[in-house]
């Protein structure tokens, strides 16, 4: 007898767990796309601030319904981008490395975010090179995946692992539609990640195949509505509810997606994961 793919999977499925996690977030008060640093960003296009706001508040709100921390952090005026926390920086080990933007449109939310880190404890450290924070670094178990090619240099992959102490992967991206690492991979679990194999060069994806074999390959529908764009807890998945081929491969793998509409922050190219920097403990 032949087992269809779809029972071997379901009769191998591994119990996900949640791990109860710390975010930070800040609300798009100040959201508009008036510069485009980005495909995705178009000047042209009208935003409803009042719709922003609404989906981010549900998106803060299934945080806290699955029992995560958020802390909410003060937006500024005129850093209309600050609403894609991820970019703040990486904080982990007791370090807070702070975002060094390439953009000079986002290079003000450096300070803000840093003022930030420092009230709440967090040491901020500033590194030599472009990083734009937890857009282009990304914490799988104890190992950093770090996206190069369109903002985070290369050079700054080497000092994040200085200053952390953790082994850092470079992985480059190379189509401007992905132009962040979080916009074409996201981390599962500590073992688990979903990515676009597209985005990335050749030895980039050989790289994903030999760290992840169980790895998720996302279609090209899911990734183009930044699907990957995705916050897990380990089981918990959320992520932009228009990614519905996405969310059949979680559920397969036994994960629980959780959809929802993030399409007014979609025009700045950010989605659930841009919009939530995880604290590490
Ligand atoms: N407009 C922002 C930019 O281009 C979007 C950032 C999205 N954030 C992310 N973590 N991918 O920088």
């Amino acid at each position: 007898m032949t087992i269809s793919p779809d029972v071997a999977a379901e009769s191998t499925r591994t119990p996900r767990r949640q791990r109860l996690r710390h975010y930070a977030m800040t609300p798009p008060t100040f959201f508009t796309v008036e510069y485009a640093i980005n495909p995705w960003m178009d000047i042209s296009t009208p935003v409803d601030v009042e719709r922003a706001v609404a989906q981010w508040q549900n998106l803060r709100d299934t945080y806290r319904r699955l029992g995560h921390t958020v802390d909410v952090v003060d937006p500024v005026p005129g850093l209309p981008d600050m609403v894609y926390a991820a970019n703040a920086g990486l904080i982990i080990n007791g370090v807070a490395i702070v975002a060094r933007f390439k953009h000079a449109e986002r290079q003000g939310e450096s300070v803000a975010y840093a003022n930030w880190m420092d009230e709440h404890g967090h040491h901020p450290v500033a590194t030599r090179h472009v990083n734009e924070g937890q857009g282009d670094l990304l914490v799988v178990g104890s190992t950093i995946l770090a996206g190069t090619g369109f903002r985070t240099q290369p050079q700054a992959h080497a000092e994040v692992a200085s200053i952390t102490g953790m082994p850092v992967v470079s992985l480059e991206l190379v189509d401007p539609r992905f132009y962040h690492l979080d916009t074409a991979l996201t981390v599962l679990d500590e073992t688990t990640i979903g990515y676009y194999p597209p985005a990335f060069t050749d030895d980039a994806r050989t790289r994903l195949r030999e760290l992840f074999p169980d790895a998720i390959e996302v279609a090209s529908t899911d990734a183009y509505v930044l699907g990957l764009n995705a916050v897990s807890d380990g089981k918990h998945v959320v992520h932009p509810a228009q990614a519905t081929g996405f969310a059949q491969q979680l559920d397969r793998a036994g994960f629980h997606p959780i959809g929802v509409d993030l399409s007014e922050l979609l025009k700045g190219g950010g989605s659930v994961k841009c919009c939530t920097l995880e604290v590490f403990p």
